[in-house]
């Protein structure tokens, strides 16, 4: 365990933002939270932070962060198809998936390279090419801040949702989590190639999770930048949903919007579309724009401050809402 106080948050965030935290402690074995969080004043608010992939910081950090950085995966359980794996919540997502791949376990290999770390993923549920953690998620550990009682909730006890769950809602701020229970397949895989970059590239050819993992890691190499070159937290928005009178009416006005039908009456439209007709792709305020390939993607070019990364977002949000009347609603948390 180690307690730094005054922390530059630089290394701790993937928009590689200059703020500072009052306290920042490391923390690697789950025992050691119990021995800091019994002593620590639980006065003072308190974040856990994962791989820092998710956030805005646009000011210092007044309380304590809580980086966890405890590290393994364990087969607890299988049967003829099925392993479950139980993974501590400091492991890089990407490595456990790396892991996945080369043990030919499958159902994480279309969340091939997604950055941070496992202990957040079930926080908003993370998702890409037609795969959400849900689908392959059994349990999660963790430990109550207040009264420091441990917890196992299950999959439908999580409440999860399009990039949301109870984590969001009734347990915001109340919970660690410290371990990832997942169910992954040894056989009779179910691939998924719905999404179209995939289909594109993997139809009527014979599938292995390896090639999945493989081609999503390029699309999401060429459509997304890597933060060690620009600072940024992938999306920033989520797609808005809309129900089925406002579709029509974005239909007859808009031909080419792009959207996803996700039941009668509710449709996800593109959020990176909407901000493409908006025209932000060549803008750029102070050391901040969106990336070229990928315009739902804002980006750090340099020294931005979280407060210019926040005020250009908020542009993109008022252009998107007085063109289109949709309100986006962030998908980063913003502190
Ligand atoms: N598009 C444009 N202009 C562009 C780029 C894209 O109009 O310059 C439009 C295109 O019509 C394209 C559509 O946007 O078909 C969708 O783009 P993409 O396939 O990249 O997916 P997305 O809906 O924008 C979501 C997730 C990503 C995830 C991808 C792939 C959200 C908020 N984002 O993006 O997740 O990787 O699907 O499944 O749901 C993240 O959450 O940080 C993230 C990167």
């Amino acid at each position: 365990m180690e307690v730094v106080r005054n922390c530059s948050l630089k290394k701790f965030n993937t928009f590689n933002v200059d703020e500072k935290a009052k306290v920042l402690v490391e923390i690697d074995k789950v025992g050691d939270l119990f021995t800091f969080l019994s002593k620590e004043n639980q006065k003072d608010k308190m974040l856990v932070l994962g791989g820092g992939s998710n956030i805005l910081f646009t000011k210092s950090y007044e309380g304590i962060i809580i980086s966890l950085k405890n590290k393994g995966i364990e087969l607890i359980d299988e049967d003829e198809n099925n392993v479950l794996v139980e993974v501590s919540s400091g492991e890089s997502w990407n490595d456990f998936v790396l892991w996945a791949v080369e043990n030919n376990f499958g159902g994480v290999e279309n969340l091939s390279l997604i950055p941070g770390n496992v202990g957040a993923a079930p926080i908003q549920n993370i998702g890409a090419y037609g795969v959400e953690l849900k689908d392959i998620f059994h349990s999660c550990k963790g430990i109550m801040i207040d009264s420091l009682n441990e917890f196992e909730l299950t999959k439908e006890e999580c409440e999860f949702n399009y990039r949301s769950s109870i984590f969001k809602s009734t347990y915001k701020n109340k919970t660690i989590i410290t371990s990832v229970k997942l169910i992954l397949t040894k056989s009779k895989h179910n691939f998924n190639i719905e999404y179209k970059g995939l289909k594109e590239n993997l139809l009527g050819k014979e599938l292995t999770i390896k090639k999945i993992s493989d081609q999503v890691i390029r699309i999401r190499k060429s459509k997304l930048p890597d933060p060690k070159s620009y600072g940024n937290c992938g999306s920033f928005f989520k797609n808005p949903i809309v129900n089925i009178s406002k579709h029509e009416y974005l239909l007859n006005k808009f031909p080419d919007i792009p959207f996803f039908k996700i039941d009668n009456n509710n449709y996800k439209i593109s959020a990176a579309w909407l901000i493409d007709q908006c025209n932000f792709k060549n803008k750029k305020v102070k050391d901040v724009g969106v990336y070229s390939n990928q315009p739902l993607v804002i980006i750090n070019h340099g020294n931005a401050k979280g407060k210019d990364i926040l005020h250009f977002a908020n542009e993109i949000k008022g252009t998107v809402y007085g063109n289109f009347e949709i309100e986006l609603e962030e998908e980063v948390l913003i502190l």
